[in-house]
């Protein structure tokens, strides 16, 4: 399942917005009742202000209505930032599948990847 979910995340890489690092990123999502969601990041000329795939993603599901919970899996096709983890964290992904530097494609927790995170 997850590996479909990484194919699809490399379908969405295809269209990010990425003039300024030229590095592509997709990710997708599915949603406990099944529906699929997708997010690549898109850049702007003021750096900070450019998104990344999972963001725009669950983004993507919370506009059609999600809550944090509702996500049961991501894939996305590079390691995910700090800021990321802590998006993954508040939206309880059972897992998230990604695709290190080096090719390997892992899958984790988000409390692997931001043990003892901030939470309200
Ligand atoms: N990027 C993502 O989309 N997700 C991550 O978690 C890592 C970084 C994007 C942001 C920027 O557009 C590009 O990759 C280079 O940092």
């Amino acid at each position: 399942m997850s590996v479909e979910l990484l194919a699809a995340a490399d379908d969405a890489a295809q269209t990010a917005y990425a003039p300024y690092s030229n590095f592509l990123v997709g990710a997708a999502a599915r949603a406990r009742d099944g529906r699929l969601f997708t997010g690549v990041n898109v850049e702007n000329a003021a750096y900070p202000l450019g998104i990344c795939a999972e963001r725009c993603c669950i983004g993507a599901a919370a506009t059609a209505g999600l809550k944090p919970g509702g996500l049961e899996e991501i894939a996305i096709t590079a390691s995910p930032c700090g800021g990321c983890r802590q998006w993954l964290a508040e939206w309880r992904f059972d897992r998230v599948t990604y695709r290190r530097g080096n090719g390997e494609v892992v899958t984790v927790t988000p409390a692997d990847l931001l043990p003892d995170s901030f939470v309200l």
